[in-house]
């Protein structure tokens, strides 16, 4: 006997689960299927943001944090510690309880929002009267008909070719997340957002840490000036960064594992290192989802195919997060999720794709929103730009973290914010302010003659767009 629901939504990350609860706020019948297992074959809701993502990562690098300003920058403040030590196991085993209170708290949501949970792997079996009927394999076999379907199926790590990972010595993100060891030599590949702050997390801890990078310039789509600087900061930290490699045979031995490469001058290299972790993108989930019963399209990278409201090419089929085109971030996901919903409900949902903003969670902090230099040099559109340094910025002093600067671009006739990027302290708490000025259309004009608080670092905001008419006051 067949569930009928109004609303079935597949994936229980921030896409899914988020569509769920907005879907019955509006008056549907909503059920959310999840397949994520805790340590104990439990659920664990959240997806890959929660269970090996954006929250596990933050953590790590909140630890990692605290034991560099430890070892690195109290003794500037007066303040003398003799033996710190990283005790990783304790690191790892907060980061889990941190996870555990994000998947409980899902849970509790979907409650509270009388969503129901299913807890296994839902696929299609059929188009039927009315819906499509979708079978949950799981702890228990359900079969459920839902009107509309919202599939959140995400994303997981890309593999390089012929390197599976393991997850012992070749790790993908979730393998990363789950060190219990600081590795001495670590190696990445990828330069991009995981390749960076997982590569900071163990740099911070002490591990010599080697990133290779295929692209010959550094993070290529943030602002060049930003990426600049950025790059500069991470050096002197002792990052490794390679750029423009070319990536041979990857080998696992007893002690660990070799990486033969080329460098951009085309000389033959090798890395022998503890653990390597592979971070170059990643790839959408839909195996599993038998796709072909019910006709769903699917993109040559395995994408479902959404029009710009996110709408399969099936009637009543809808497609959010990852597993469509887009960027890969957890709260384009949620937007998306949102959007869908009202739209099932016949209401107008929206997502600006122009004011997703974007944030690496690396020391200096890098984020950004809208078009870079380089973007607006090839529309060839007329702008104005303007900086400000946290040099210069008397509450970075006080924090001692002055590394970076805000950079505001703007229409050159009209003055509207086109894009602001940040690198520095606090970065991804700045850019909120800058995605409101865009989301209302501000000009650089009205963010600098908005009264900010002294000392903060949001001043250096308003500096940059006061710098923008070449009028810092502080600079
Ligand atoms: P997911 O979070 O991947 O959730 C999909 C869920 O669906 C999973 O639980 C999966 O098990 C389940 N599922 C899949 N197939 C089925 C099926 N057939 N049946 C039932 N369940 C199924 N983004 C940010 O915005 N900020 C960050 O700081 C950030 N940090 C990240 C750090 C790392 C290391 C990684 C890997 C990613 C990070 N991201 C970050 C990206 C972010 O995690 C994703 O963009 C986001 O999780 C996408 O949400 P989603 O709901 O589309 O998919
Ligand atoms: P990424 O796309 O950010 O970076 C991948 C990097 O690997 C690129 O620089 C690419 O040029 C490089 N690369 C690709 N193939 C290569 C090869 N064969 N050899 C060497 N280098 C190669 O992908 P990443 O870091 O895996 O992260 C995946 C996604 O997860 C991100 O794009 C982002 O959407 C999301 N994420 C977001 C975070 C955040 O918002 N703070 C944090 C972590 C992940």
């Amino acid at each position: 006997m067949s569930k009928k629901f109004d609303v079935v939504v597949i994936g229980g990350g921030p896409g899914g689960y988020i569509a769920a609860i907005r879907a019955s706020q509006l008056g549907m019948n909503v059920a959310c299927i999840d397949e994520w297992k805790n340590s104990k074959g439990g659920p664990a809701l959240g997806g890959t943001c929660t269970n090996v993502g954006c929250i596990p990562s933050k953590a790590l690098l909140q630890s990692s944090e605290h034991f560099d300003h430890a070892t690195h920058h109290f003794a500037d403040h007066g303040i003398e510690v003799k033996g710190v030590s990283m005790d990783v196991a304790k690191m790892v085993a907060r980061k889990d309880l941190v996870v555990k209170q994000n998947n409980d708290g899902i849970q509790y949501l979907l409650k509270k929002n009388k969503v129901t949970f299913f807890h296994g792997r839902g696929s299609f079996v059929k188009a039927v009267e009315g819906g499509y009927e979708i079978k949950v394999a799981g702890a228990a076999e359900e079969t459920l008909v839902g009107t509309q379907i919202v599939v959140a199926t995400g994303s997981s790590a890309r593999a390089m070719p012929g390197t599976p990972f393991d997850e012992e010595m070749i790790l993908s993100n979730e393998g990363a997340l789950a060190l219990g060891v600081m590795p001495k030599k670590l190696g990445l590949i990828g330069a991009g957002v995981i390749g960076l702050e997982m590569g900071s997390v163990w740099r911070r801890l002490g591990s010599d840490v080697q990133i290779l990078e295929a692209l010959p310039t550094f993070l290529g789509a943030v602002d060049e000036q930003i990426a600049k600087e950025a790059h500069k900061a991470f050096i002197k930290q002792g990052l490794q960064v390679e750029l423009g490699v070319k990536i041979g045979d990857i080998k696992t031995t007893k002690k660990g594992v070799s990486v033969a490469w080329t460098n951009a001058k085309g000389e033959a290299q090798t890395l022998e290192v503890d653990k390597l972790i592979i971070s170059i993108g990643r790839v959408p989930n839909t195996l599993g989802l038998n796709v072909e019963a019910v006709g769903l399209n699917l993109d040559e990278r395995g994408a479902i195919v959404v029009d710009d409201q996110c709408r399969a090419n099936l009637p009543g089929v809808w497609a959010i997060g990852d597993v469509v085109r887009g960027p890969m971030l957890a709260h384009k996901a949620e937007e998306e999720g949102v959007a869908v919903a009202e739209r099932m409900a016949g209401q107008h949902g929206h997502v600006n794709f122009n004011t997703i903003p974007w944030v690496i969670y690396t020391s200096p902090e890098i984020a950004w929103v809208g078009q870079t230099e380089q973007q607006l040099k090839a529309e060839g559109r007329a702008y104005k730009a303007g900086t400000f340094p946290f040099l210069a910025n008397g509450r970075a002093r006080a924090l001692g973290d002055t590394t970076g600067m805000v950079k505001m671009l703007a229409d050159a006739t009209t003055d509207e914010i086109l894009g602001v990027h940040i690198v520095g302290p606090m970065a991804s708490e700045l850019i909120a302010e800058c995605v409101v000025a865009m989301e209302f259309k501000a000009s650089s004009e009205d963010l600098a003659r908005i009264c900010h608080a002294h000392p903060s670092l949001s001043e250096a905001t308003k500096e940059a767009a006061l710098a923008v008419d070449k009028r810092a006051l502080n600079f």
